[in-house]
């Protein structure tokens, strides 16, 4: 049976999950028994359609590209209506979708209208896949219990450094290892533009770069101030060692106040600066931070350059664990929606 998917917003994330589930749709159905239906999208810019049999994705994404509303998609099935201009709690709670994939623009501080929409996809029996950090930095521990409370699931994977995983690896093959400490460069957009000021390039022609290049959040402020990275540091905080902190708990600071003298001074000290997202068990308690560093050329992170993210997991069986890998892009974001439908999609098999 074809796995029913809602899109709750049709931006970057939205139309790459789309992209792969296109150029993939017969490998997946093959090697992993995953088949898919988009039924229904809705965006506030760009408009909203259902067809509880399935929509055309091509033809999404054609409009989307063009510019187009949704509700000028030409729905050719005979058999049901299609529904034009639902917004998105109507979509979620009235769609036939199994899964809805929560990809609108939310508040990372008071992770709305996302928390909305999990709570609305959750009390209709609906998983939620989300690569939104609003709904797990701002209330983890609430959105798990509804979802276990209704045996949905609540799959976030692409909150923390995209498609490169982390909570799945976290969760999956690494069950049984105790996590003392998680470190690591947790935000693309900062990285680069450091890299790019290293070697010569404006501060606010780094940032524009990093903007055209989709590392970027709409509101750049929350990477170069380092809220993305404390709102990734509170989830695997929460995630993996079930600290229960929040914002006011971490320790932040941004890269604004790296200066071209400061880049350079760490250079011929054989250092480099990077935003480093930390979270540490000790003996007085969980403690969180996200700081610029400058660290020597010789540790491993300093070598981690442009948007790629790498974090260190400290563990009790396997000693320290480094993953190095993209943490921001279309594609690598859609991937992490992917991969958490086809976690989601393995259990009906
Ligand atoms: N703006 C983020 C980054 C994207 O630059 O890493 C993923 O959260």
């Amino acid at each position: 049976m074809s796995h029913k998917i809602a899109l709750i917003g049709f931006g970057t994330v939205g139309q790459g999950l789309c992209e792969i589930l296109i150029d993939k749709k017969d490998y997946l159905k093959e090697k992993y028994y995953f088949d898919w239906k988009v039924v229904a999208v809705s965006d506030p810019v760009k408009g909203s359609v259902y067809c509880p049999d399935g929509l055309n994705v091509e033809k999404l994404l054609k409009l989307a590209g063009e510019g187009t509303a949704l509700e000028e998609y030409d729905c050719k099935c005979d058999k049901a209506a299609p529904q034009f201009g639902w917004d998105a709690l109507k979509t979620i709670r009235e769609s036939n979708a199994d899964t809805v994939c929560e990809l609108a623009f939310t508040n990372v501080e008071t992770g709305q209208p996302a928390i909305d929409h999990c709570i609305a996809a959750f009390e209709s029996g609906k998983n939620i896949v989300t690569s939104n950090k609003g709904p797990a930095a701002v209330d983890y521990a609430g959105m798990q219990s509804l979802a276990e409370k209704h045996s949905v699931k609540f799959m976030i994977e692409g909150t923390v450094v995209s498609g490169t995983p982390v909570l799945n690896l976290i969760d999956g093959p690494l069950a049984g290892c105790e996590i003392s400490s998680i470190k690591g460069i947790l935000n693309g957009t900062t990285n680069y533009i450091l890299t790019q000021m290293e070697a010569g390039m404006e501060y606010s022609q780094a940032l524009q770069k990093a903007q055209e290049l989709g590392y970027a959040e709409a509101d750049p402020t929350g990477d170069v101030e380092g809220f993305d990275a404390m709102a990734k540091v509170i989830i695997l905080a929460n995630v993996v060692m079930g600290a229960g902190i929040t914002a006011a708990d971490v320790d932040r600071e941004g890269i604004t106040g790296i200066t071209p003298e400061m880049i350079a001074e760490a250079s011929s000290d054989k250092a480099r600066w990077k935003l480093i997202g930390a979270v540490e068990k000790t003996s007085s308690g969980i403690k969180a931070s996200v700081k610029p560093k400058k660290i020597a050329l010789t540790h491993p992170l300093a070598g981690i350059m442009d948007a790629t993210n790498a974090l260190t997991f400290t563990t009790d069986l396997l000693g320290d664990i480094t993953i190095v890998g993209a943490g921001a892009g279309r594609i690598e974001t859609g991937f992490s929606i992917l991969t958490d439908l086809l976690q989601i999609d393995r259990t009906n098999h």
